[in-house]
């Protein structure tokens, strides 16, 4: 095995989860986790924005404070510099693998297909921020926006910006998430989140085996 095939064993996967507010792909991060730990990995699991002391902060300003379009998307990769520089990059290196709770499709479905901005930008900024990585494996949780809609509904807590947002909005967000996976079938793995958890679970767990392990 030369040098490099064994750089790249070594390097841990790197996989994030999508999909419109409501579509419950927050609850399936944990026993995702819990496959690879099973598998004698080491698994980190975190979160976009966020992930860093100061991507929280920015965080906390991005799903409550009323800001600029631009300014969104522009925070929204700040704080993915900051995340990647301080806690994927580390931790992929050593061998780590990271799991990660939404990433940079989730800017081109929201801040492009939702708000409308130019996709081109994100394209540039991408490459700014991280030319040279892309998930691994990215799992899409995909429903209609009506049913997202009466799940956010059904929860009794203050509702962030973005799920504040109406029924058309989270469709055009459905939409560019779908366009997202179609353009890049063999990294994006859409997963009908209309199913029951226990079949949910089945299906990602399948997909990680199939496409990291
Ligand atoms: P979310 O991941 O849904 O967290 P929770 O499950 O705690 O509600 O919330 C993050 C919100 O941020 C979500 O509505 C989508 C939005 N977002 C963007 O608009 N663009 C982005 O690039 C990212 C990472 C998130």
């Amino acid at each position: 095995m030369s040098a490099s095939q064994s750089e790249r064993r070594q390097r841990g996967k790197f996989i994030t989860f999508e999909g419109i507010d409501g579509a419950g792909k927050s609850s399936h991060i944990a026993g995702a986790a819990a496959l690879v730990r099973g598998r004698g990995l080491n698994v980190l699991t975190t979160r976009e924005p966020g992930g860093t002391a100061l991507g929280e902060k920015l965080r906390e300003l991005l799903l409550h404070e009323a800001m600029h379009l631009e300014t969104e998307a522009l925070l929204m990769f700040a704080a993915r510099r900051e995340h990647l520089e301080r806690v994927i990059e580390p931790a992929l290196a050593c061998g780590d693998w990271v799991i990660c709770d939404r990433f940079s499709d989730a800017t081109y479905a929201y801040q492009s297909g939702g708000r409308g901005l130019d996709k081109a930008k994100f394209a540039q900024l991408e490459r700014w921020v991280h030319g040279h990585l892309q998930p691994d494996l990215t799992l899409l949780f995909d429903l209609p926006s009506s049913i997202a809609s009466q799940r956010i509904a059904a929860q009794a807590r203050q509702l962030d910006r973005f799920e504040q947002e109406r029924a058309e909005f989270h469709e055009r967000v459905r939409r560019a998430y779908l366009e997202r996976a179609a353009a890049a079938p063999q990294r994006i793995h859409c997963i009908d989140a209309s199913q029951a958890p226990d079949i949910i679970k089945t299906l990602l767990q399948e997909a990680i085996v199939e496409h990291c392990l």
